[in-house]
């Protein structure tokens, strides 16, 4: 299967659950993309797109919201997964739902909530505070739910249940 993993980040915890996917999925063909890097990624000789995001105040980057919109009609005809990177726990379904387009989620045949990274030493003045305030902490702290990324892959049929490294 020929699978195209499109991503964005800001401090590179999605990226290493990008790369952690990638890893798992080495029987098949892939691709990783990183907007910031390839902005207009051609997906059309892909069978199954996964797409995944960070949340920054309540929403995911809008490269990733351009890049649904101006695809959708083509994703709409392939395999599609959805995943977020978040770290409040408590608002990750209502930040996954503003995140992706209804009908991609309706489409989508698997969802992924992967925890998130608050990496101090890569934030600026304005993000320290705001972790500050909203989480209540300055210390550095890594909460990648690996089992998520586990289930994920098996909702999407690509690994069996319980072969997952
Ligand atoms: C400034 C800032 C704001 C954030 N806002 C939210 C938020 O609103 N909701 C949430 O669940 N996580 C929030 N997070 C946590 C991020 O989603 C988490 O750090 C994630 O791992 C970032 O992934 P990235 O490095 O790929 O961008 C915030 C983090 C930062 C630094």
């Amino acid at each position: 299967m020929k699978v195209a993993i499109v991503y964005c980040t800001h401090h590179g915890t999605t990226e290493k659950v990008a790369r952690l996917l990638a890893q798992k999925l080495e029987q098949h063909q892939v691709s990783v993309f990183d907007l910031g890097e390839t902005p207009k990624p051609d997906i059309a000789p892909y069978d199954l797109v996964i797409i995944g995001g960070s949340i920054h105040v309540g929403m995911i980057q809008n490269k990733i919201k351009r890049f649904c919109e101006k695809n959708l009609e083509v994703l709409l005809e392939k395999e599609v997964g959805l995943f977020i990177c978040c770290m409040l726990a408590e608002n990750q379904k209502i930040q996954f739902e503003r995140a992706y387009p209804a009908a991609l989620r309706t489409h989508s045949k698997a969802h992924g909530y992967m925890g998130g990274e608050f990496k101090f030493e890569k934030m600026n003045f304005l993000e320290k505070l705001m972790v500050n305030v909203v989480a209540k902490t300055h210390e550095s702290i890594s909460r990648i739910h690996y089992a998520s990324i586990d289930r994920f892959l098996q909702e999407l049929e690509l690994v069996e249940e319980g072969i997952t490294q």
